[in-house]
């Protein structure tokens, strides 16, 4: 019998990094009769347009048109009329491209763990927010970065500083500007521009994480930073940034479609890791999704725009009607997602515990969102699944939890 320990000397090293993602795991666990959670952050079903995909699937299957090209082996790059309805969408966001720039790949998740692939080695520097998506962690987890954080006290010395002291170089910046999973924050114009300031100082690339871009239910729609930084240097085969697209949060995240769009020099390189990796994305998933995006993009959206914002206005309420002292919350533009910073003393981790025990309720501890595994007194709740009525009764669950677990003051 091998030794398949977790320390087995066949091991790579690398593999010690490859940590469960605590949310996947825990949602394994929340199949209880009653229980409201907060904890998925996946897009409600009810949402998918299930006769559009139907009728999309029986058409790339069928004649005329359609066929046997569906079940065949396709280009890496990518099913060109999704490419070309993709490289419209950027441009209409003011990112001006060809198809060529565009590169499909296994939703924007493959994206992200390709550019690790392609730009880190180990021991570079990934600046990020803090918290942060988790999944943008364990893909770059697996090339052996360290992290430093984007804002409050990040300037440029100090992020230089910081990592010429471990010997190291800053070689990415991961955004997600937008409704930011899990903290809902936006970045705002003058925060992207300083983005740009800095990675240009720093001579490293922008990863643009866009996932919830479309979710936006209050306010005006902001440039993508990939539009910012085409702005200023002309043309996007000059720019910096890799914008990391998806159709998971919009039309469907079972098919697996996402984009990396960016200059043609780095999409090649991005290529040859696809080809590696699994040859290319599902031919016939990449053509029923052209052809639902072509038909179903915009309705879809507006659709779940209404859906979600009544959700997020339900949670902001409620929040508002049960918090006890001392809890902060954000109060996102859109996205799935409201942040929230507990009361002194109370741990995320075992608020959970008490909170499933106790009062059928879940949510995300917010430590695992933390590359250096601070924020123990913060939780992520997702107001997509549960409807309004469900919203107002777990956030008064959550709370009363929240009251019977803070410390007994002196
Ligand atoms: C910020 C962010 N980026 C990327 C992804 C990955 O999405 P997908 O691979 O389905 O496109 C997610 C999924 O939750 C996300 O929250």
């Amino acid at each position: 019998m091998p030794d398949i320990s977790p320390t087995a000397p066949w091991l790579a090293q690398r593999s010690s990094r490859m940590t469960a993602s605590e949310i996947r795991e825990l949602l394994k666990l929340l199949d209880r009769p009653g229980l409201i959670s907060f904890a998925g952050g996946i897009p409600n079903p009810a949402l998918f347009d299930m006769n559009a995909f139907h009728r999309a699937y029986a058409s790339a299957l069928g004649q005329p048109g359609g066929g046997p090209a569906s079940l065949q082996y396709s280009a890496s790059e990518g099913y060109m009329p999704l490419r070309m309805w993709i490289a419209d969408h950027m441009a209409a966001k003011g990112v001006r491209c060809e198809p060529e720039n565009i590169l499909i790949t296994c939703g924007s998740q493959q994206g992200l763990d390709f550019i690790g692939k392609l730009f880190l080695d180990p021991g570079d520097t990934v600046v990020t927010a803090a918290p942060t998506y988790l999944g943008a962690l364990q893909a770059f987890n697996t090339y052996e970065p360290r992290y430093d954080t984007f804002g409050g006290n990040g300037t440029v010395g100090l992020l230089r500083a910081n990592a010429e002291a471990h010997g190291s170089r800053v070689k990415l910046l991961y955004l997600v500007p937008d409704f930011a999973n899990p903290s809902g924050a936006t970045l705002d114009l003058s925060s992207r521009e300083r983005a740009l300031d800095m990675a240009g100082e720093l001579g490293c690339l922008i990863v643009e994480d866009a996932a919830y871009t479309a979710l936006r239910y209050d306010g005006e729609d902001l440039p993508p930073i990939a539009a910012l930084d085409q702005r200023r240097c002309g043309s996007i085969e000059e720019s910096r940034t890799l914008y990391c697209g998806t159709f998971s949060k919009t039309l469907s995240p079972g098919l697996r479609v996402g984009w990396v769009c960016g200059p043609k020099h780095l999409l090649h390189r991005l290529t040859l890791a696809k080809q590696a990796a699994d040859l290319h994305s599902a031919t016939i998933n990449q053509i029923a999704m052209h052809e639902v995006a072509l038909t179903r993009f915009d309705d879809q959206v507006a659709m779940a725009r209404a859906c979600y914002r009544e959700r997020r206005d339900a949670m902001l309420a409620a929040l508002a009607r049960h918090a006890t002292d001392g809890m902060e919350w954000t109060k996102p533009e859109g996205g799935l997602f409201v942040w929230v910073t507990l009361p002194d003393g109370v741990d995320g981790r075992r608020l959970l515990e008490r909170a499933v025990a106790e009062e059928n309720v879940a949510f995300v501890p917010g430590q695992a969102f933390f590359p250096d595994r601070s924020g123990i007194n913060t939780i992520r709740l997702s107001f997509s699944l549960p409807d309004p009525h469900r919203i107002e009764e777990g956030i008064a669950r959550l709370c009363k939890v929240i009251r019977a677990d803070l410390p007994t003051r002196q």
